[in-house]
């Protein structure tokens, strides 16, 4: 006998299943795709340098696993004096260039315990339309007032700050869900006038842009306009745990003001491990993260000759966004029945119908599993009805949607 739910709970499981399983999807899951087949191209992984079966890895994390000395298990809160936690926080600082860094046990609580340690009602949040849902949380977390921007928008920033006062300006390096990169340095120049704090999710630039990866603010020489560097380690970095660059007198501060550092426990050692031996890699990894951009370059030309509208996206994320559930689903399955298995994308990760199916790109893609991507993408044009798609501009072979062949969604 399992406990019965109560019927606010019921009612609204019942509504996902009739207005979005039964209604809005045909029937199915929208993530329930094909299962891919061995021979699968998998452009659906984070995993941007290829580094998650590195032999050489694997082996430091094994070590540590067999011959750990005894670890305790705690919030990182306890932790006191020299640790591999906190030698791992210095060569992060030193990597990125910071005074200090902070590991977090996710993007996802280092972006939420920042904002939730420096922003509250009176310091208001400004962020763009794009930022991570975990920035949007901390501002929640906060009790925070959340100000949107219009994306990538400097002077739309500005006015809104101009309107609702000094408080806590957050961008990402580049965006998660197209592949577009944000205006860095205005961004900076507009912190510094208006005197907000500058907070930047480098998720995913570190280890794949800048000197020695290093990340974008690196390259850009912001260090100094930039208050916090925040990233999930589960992209480039390839494990599970995020991290904050920020200065040295912030370390206690966070520890103690911080919701995640207080009530969730501490990454363990074998994860540090990983890390530590993984940043001497991604510092050496010139090579992978040409030809991270290099695939990068070809696909998105490709792409685009063949009339999809990849947004404003130019980096390693590539987004087809085809319109509405029903849409993605169609543009899922056709990719599938031909073995190439990207991530479906939706609301609230999009607006709504502005669905998508998301291309991570990784330099492991080898040059005939880019010629397999475009050739299937071409030749599934005709199914998808990609001259239907919605679009922000017209590009490439296929024309601009007109009466005949509107943006109908076909049924899912
Ligand atoms: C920009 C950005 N920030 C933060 C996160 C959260 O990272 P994690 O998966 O480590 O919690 C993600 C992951 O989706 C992300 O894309």
């Amino acid at each position: 006998m399992y406990a019965s739910m109560p019927t606010f709970l019921e009612d609204r499981i019942a509504t996902f299943s009739v207005e979005k399983v039964q209604k809005a999807w045909g029937g199915r899951n929208i993530f329930h795709g094909a299962t891919p087949a061995a021979d699968a191209l998998h452009l659906s992984s984070n995993d941007y340098l290829n580094l998650l079966n590195e032999p050489v890895l694997i082996e430091a994390r094994a070590k540590e696993f067999l011959h750990a000395e005894r670890e305790l298990l705690m919030s990182a809160v306890f932790l006191r004096g020299e640790s591999p936690i906190s030698r791992l926080e210095d060569k992060l600082a030193r990597f990125t260039k910071f005074e200090g860094a902070i590991i977090c046990q996710s993007g996802w609580t280092a972006n939420v315990g920042l904002i939730q340690a420096i922003a509250n009602s009176k310091v208001p949040v400004y962020l763009d339309l794009n930022a991570h849902m975990s920035l949007w949380q901390g501002a929640v977390s906060a009790g925070a007032k959340a100000i949107a921007f219009m994306h990538n928008n400097v002077s739309h920033a500005e006015r809104q700050i101009r309107k609702h006062g000094v408080g806590i300006l957050v961008v990402d390096s580049v965006y998660s869900t197209n592949g577009s990169l944000c205006p860095l340095t205005d961004f900076a120049n507009l912190s510094k006038d208006t005197g907000c704090v500058f907070v930047v999710d480098e998720s995913h630039s570190l280890g794949t842009h800048g000197p020695h990866g290093a990340g974008l603010v690196a390259e850009l020489g912001l260090t100094s306009k930039v208050h916090f560097l925040t990233a999930s380690l589960a992209k480039a970095f390839a494990g599970r745990a995020g991290f904050i660059a920020c200065p040295s007198i912030f370390k206690d501060y966070f520890a103690m003001e911080s919701y995640p550092a207080i009530f969730s426990s501490a990454v363990l050692n074998h994860e540090v491990a990983w890390f530590d031996k993984l940043t001497d890699f991604v510092v050496q990894a010139d090579l992978r993260r040409e030809r991270l951009h290099s695939v990068t370059r070809t696909i998105r030309n490709a792409l685009s000759e063949l009339g999809y509208d990849l947004s404003s996206g130019t980096e390693q994320i590539i987004a087809l966004e085809s319109g509405t559930e029903c849409q993605t689903m169609i543009l899922r399955d056709a990719l599938e029945s031909y073995g190439v298995f990207g991530s479906m994308f939706l609301a609230p990760a999009t607006p709504k119908n502005r669905t998508l199916v998301r291309f991570s790109v990784n330099s492991g893609i080898t040059d005939n599993d880019v010629d397999r991507l475009i050739s299937v993408c071409s030749k599934i044009r005709h199914e998808i009805k990609l001259d239907s798609w919605p679009r922000r501009k017209a590009r490439g072979v296929v024309k601009p949607p007109t009466s005949s062949s509107s943006a109908v969604p076909r049924d899912c």
